[in-house]
């Protein structure tokens, strides 16, 4: 049991969504979480590329004395957490596309997923897919140009809306019920998807399973954090500190103790 920080990296602000529900779901655990938007988006680049990076960022939480990484950012997990897991001697907690979930309740037997290229065309994500959606249709589309918007801070923008409704109204039209979030920046794009989809489709994404496995993995290892105070909160980035700290304004949380360039 111990007060180490639970470390958490993604490709930019995106994976903040993942570090609100680890905060809700363990208020008295210490978290660093680090912003590598001057790479992001990681889904443009190769296999190759995005483990050198997840490589960087797992080295730097490290330093700073993490107890579990958290690789908030399905890009890397796909393409890059079996050489982390093989690297270092530390837990990695990853994130994948909800597909399960999704394949197992929907009524259409028509599912869409909205990820990056470098999610959408890794070995992992084909696995799950045939792992859990075997007998449905899986309709996949790659959000080209959507994380780059976010991490601009573009969200309620016209552009956005023009962009995402290009990707949407293809598959309302093919008769999905559920919608897979399978980006951790996607989640800040929910109240403008809401707008645009009709009510009986519903939208997945993986935080919280993210963060209750995170949980448990920590309460396996008997590193969890045995204080009744609240967490302190670190966010490093390298890429626009306005931008991380607008984002972070639309989480629950009050207690985020500082946001600094790195
Ligand atoms: C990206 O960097 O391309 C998006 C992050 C993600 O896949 O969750």
């Amino acid at each position: 049991m111990n007060d180490q920080a639970i470390g958490i990296f993604d490709s930019g602000v995106g994976g903040t969504s993942i570090w609100n529900e680890i905060a809700r779901v363990m208020p008295n655990e210490n978290t660093i979480y680090l912003a590598d938007s001057k790479y992001a988006p990681y889904g443009k680049r190769s296999k190759d590329e995005i483990i050198a990076l997840s490589i960087k960022n797992t080295k730097k939480l490290l330093e700073l004395n993490c107890k579990i990484i958290v690789v908030a950012c399905n890009t890397a997990t796909t393409n890059a957490i079996k050489v982390l897991r093989e690297q270092f001697d530390i837990p990695f907690i990853g994130i994948e596309p909800a597909i399960k979930p999704a394949a197992l309740n929907t009524k259409t037997q028509k599912v869409g997923v909205l990820a990056t290229k470098g999610t959408l065309s890794s070995e992992l994500f084909a696995k799950t897919s045939d792992q859990y959606a075997n007998n449905i249709e899986v309709i996949e589309v790659i959000g080209t140009g959507l994380v780059e918007l976010i991490e601009e801070g573009k969200i309620q923008t016209p552009e956005m809306g023009m962009l995402l409704d290009s990707y949407i109204q293809p598959l309302i039209k093919k008769g999905i019920d559920h919608l897979v979030l399978g980006c951790s920046h996607y989640p800040y794009l929910i109240p403008v998807l809401r707008k645009m989809l009709p009510t009986h489709i519903d939208i997945i994404d993986s935080g919280e399973a993210v963060a209750r496995q995170t949980k448990v993995v920590l309460s396996k290892n008997n590193l969890l954090n045995p204080s009744n105070q609240e967490g302190i909160h670190t966010f490093f980035t390298n890429g626009s500190l306005p931008v991380l700290q607008e984002i972070l304004k639309k989480n629950d949380l009050t207690s985020v103790s500082k946001a600094v360039n790195f």
